[in-house]
C-alpha cells in the first residue's frame, strides 16, 4: 500500500505531523477521558473539523488544534474490528504498559510508572490528547476555554490540563537552544544536505520508509547489545482505512532539575570556562547551538548548522564526545560495520525522530545564561520538557534511540557511561567520558538531571479516518 514520496497527502495528514509551529509559542494539552461511546465520537467528528491538515501553510498569528489517541480510546469508541486491526503492539501495550517496557525506557526508581505525578490523578486512563497552540496566553486560554465547554456537553472529562511555552531563544531549561536539528522529509523539505534527507514513511504511515532505500543492502544492527530488550518489529503493518495518513506520538513529561545539573558542572570542574565546555560536551552542541565537531574549542558564532557528520570529522570523539547527546540521539554517519558510507547514514535513517517538544513551567532565572542559571540556586521549582515525537515506528525508532543508544552503558565502545542529559539507567553510577589526549577525562557519579514524569503514546489519525470516526 506504499505511494510515492510526491503523492504525500497533505490535505489529509494534521498539520502537527509537519510543523512544529515555532510562531505559535504557547501549548496546551487536554488529557481526556471519553464517556459514553457514541458521544465521544460526535464529538471526534465535530473536533475534527476545526482541525488544520498540512496543507494549510503556516499559523500566522492565530491558533491550531490537534487530535491523537491512545489504544484505550480507540477501543473505548467501539470501531469495527478492522478499523482497529494492525496497530503496532507497542502502541497498543502503552508506554507504561509492562515492567519490561519500563526497563527498556529506562523508567525505573523515581522515574517509574507507579510515581508518575504529571497533572492529575496518578494511573488516571487517558483516551486522547487534545493540543492546543496559540500565539498568546489569552489567545490559547480562549481556545482551550471553547473546548472544555464542548467536551463537557460530550461527556469527556478532562482528567489533566498541561501547559507549555516555547522559552526564549528557542532555549530549553538547562540554557541551551533546542529543536535546531530534525530529519527533513524527502520530497517535502528542502534540504541542502542530503545526508539528513529521510523517507516520510519514517514518520507517515503508507508512504514508503527508509527500507526501501536499503533495498540493495542488509540491514545489520548498529550496536550490538546482549541486552536487547526491544519488541520484535512488525515492519508490514495491516493498518487499514483508520492508518492512513497517521503517524505515532511519543509523549513525555521530563521533569529537568537545573539546579542539580549546573552545580554538578559547577563541583566538578575548576572554573566558569570549563564547566562551560564540560556542559557543551555532554550536549554536543553549545548553549547558542553551535556544534562541538564545527567549534570544539569556543563558540564562534556561526549558529545552529546542521551540515556535518562524525566519522571524516571526528571518529575519536575529540571534539564531540561519543557519548554526548546529540551524538547518542542521532549518530548520524559513524555507525558500524561501515562508519563514514552510505551505509552508515542509511542505518542511521531507521532511527529518526520528527522533535515536537516544549518546555514547561517557569524558567530559574530570568536569564537562560549559564552562570545565571548556577547564581539562582534551588528554588524547587517544577519544569522541564514536554517531550513529543512523531514516528512510524515506535519500537524502531523512539524506543530503539531511548534504550539502544540513549540508555546502553556501551555505545559506541564505552564502558559504564548513559546518555549524560537523559541516561537514567545508572543513576548515581554513570559516568561521562570526554576522550582526549594524550589521556582522557572520565567524570564519576553522574546524577539523574531528568526524570520522567508522565508519558503516553498517541495515534494521530489523518482527517479523513477523523471524520470517519
Ligand atoms: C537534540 C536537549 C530529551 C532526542 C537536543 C539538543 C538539546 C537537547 C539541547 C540540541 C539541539 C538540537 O540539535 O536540536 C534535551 C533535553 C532533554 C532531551 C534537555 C530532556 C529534558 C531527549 C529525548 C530524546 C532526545 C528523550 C529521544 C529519546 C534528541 C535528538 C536530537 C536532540 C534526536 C537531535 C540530534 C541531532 O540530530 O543531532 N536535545 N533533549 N532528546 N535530542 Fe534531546
Amino acid at each position: 500500500m506504499s505511494r510515492s514520496d510526491s503523492e504525500l497527502e497533505l490535505d489529509d495528514i494534521q498539520g502537527i505531523v509537519l510543523s512544529g509551529y515555532g510562531e505559535l509559542p504557547q501549548a496546551g494539552f487536554l488529557m481526556l477521558a471519553f464517556g459514553e461511546p457514541g458521544r465521544a465520537r460526535d464529538w471526534v467528528g465535530e473536533v475534527a473539523a476545526g482541525i488544520e491538515s498540512a496543507a494549510a501553510g503556516r499559523p500566522g498569528g492565530g491558533y491550531r488544534l490537534h487530535l491523537a489517541f491512545t489504544w484505550a480510546g480507540l477501543e473505548h469508541l467501539e470501531l469495527s474490528w478492522q478499523a482497529l486491526k494492525g496497530f503496532s503492539r507497542e502502541f497498543r501495550e502503552g508506554i507504561a504498559g509492562s515492567p519490561r517496557r519500563s526497563r527498556l525506557l529506562g523508567d525505573e526508581g523515581d522515574s517509574a510508572p507507579e510515581r508518575w505525578q504529571w497533572g492529575g490523578p496518578a494511573g488516571a486512563t487517558i483516551h486522547a490528547v487534545l493540543m492546543g497552540y496559540a500565539a498568546t496566553p489569552e489567545a490559547l486560554d480562549g481556545l482551550l476555554a471553547d473546548q472544555r465547554q464542548a467536551l463537557a456537553a460530550a461527556g469527556i472529562e478532562v482528567v489533566m490540563a498541561l501547559e507549555s511555552r516555547s522559552l526564549a531563544d528557542g532555549r530549553e531549561h538547562f540554557g541551551f537552544r533546542d529543536g535546531i536539528s530534525q530529519p527533513k522529509l524527502a520530497g517535502v523539505s528542502a534540504s541542502h544536505d542530503p545526508r539528513q534527507l529521510v523517507a516520510p514513511g519514517e514518520f507517515i504511515l503508507g508512504y514508503p520508509n527508509a527500507r526501501d532505500q536499503l533495498t540493495m543492502r542488509p540491514l545489520v544492527d548498529p550496536i550490538e547489545d546482549p541486552d536487547n530488550l526491544l519488541p520484535e518489529v512488525a515492519e508490514d503493518s495491516d493498518l487499514h482505512d483508520l492508518g492512513r495518513n497517521g503517524s505515532y506520538l511519543v509523549f513525555r513529561q521530563l521533569g529537568q532539575d537545573v539546579h542539580r545539573f549546573w552545580s554538578w558542572l559547577d563541583a566538578a570542574t575548576p572554573d566558569r570556562e570549563t564547566r562551560l565546555a564540560l556542559a557543551a560536551r555532554m550536549v554536543g552542541r553549545w548553549p547558542d547551538g553551535e556544534p562541538l565537531v564545527k567549534a570544539p574549542e569556543r563558540p564562534a558564532g556561526e549558529g545552529t548548522d546542521n551540515d556535518f557528520g562524525y566519522h571524516h570529522e571526528d571518529a575519536d570523539g575529540l571534539k564531540c564526545p561519543l557519548g554526548a547527546h546529540i551524538r547518542r540521539t542521532n549518530p548520524r554517519d559513524m555507525l558500524p560495520p561501515k562508519p563514514g558510507t552510505e551505509d552508515s547514514l542509511a542505518i542511521n535513517r531507521r532511527h529518526r525522530l520528527l522533535r515536537r517538544g516544549r518546555p514547561y513551567g517557569p524558567p530559574l532565572a530570568d536569564s537562560l545564561a549559564p552562570d545565571d542559571l548556577l547564581a539562582a540556586g534551588n528554588d524547587g521549582g517544577e519544569r522541564g520538557l514536554h517531550f513529543l515525537c512523531l514516528n512510524a515506528d515506535i519500537s524502531r525508532q523512539f524506543e530503539f534511540v531511548q534504550h539502544t543508544w540513549a540508555e546502553n552503558a556501551n555505545f559506541a565502545g564505552l564502558h559504564a557511561d548513559t546518555d549524560p542529559l537523559i541516561g537514567g539507567r545508572g543513576e548515581g553510577r554513570a559516568t561521562f567520558t570526554v576522550p582526549g589526549e594524550p589521556v582522557r577525562r572520565r567524570y564519576h557519579d553522574l546524577p539523574r538531571f531528568v526524570q520522567v514524569h508522565g508519558g503516553a503514546y498517541f495515534f494521530v489519525p489523518g482527517l479523513r479516518a477523523l471524520r470517519y470516526l
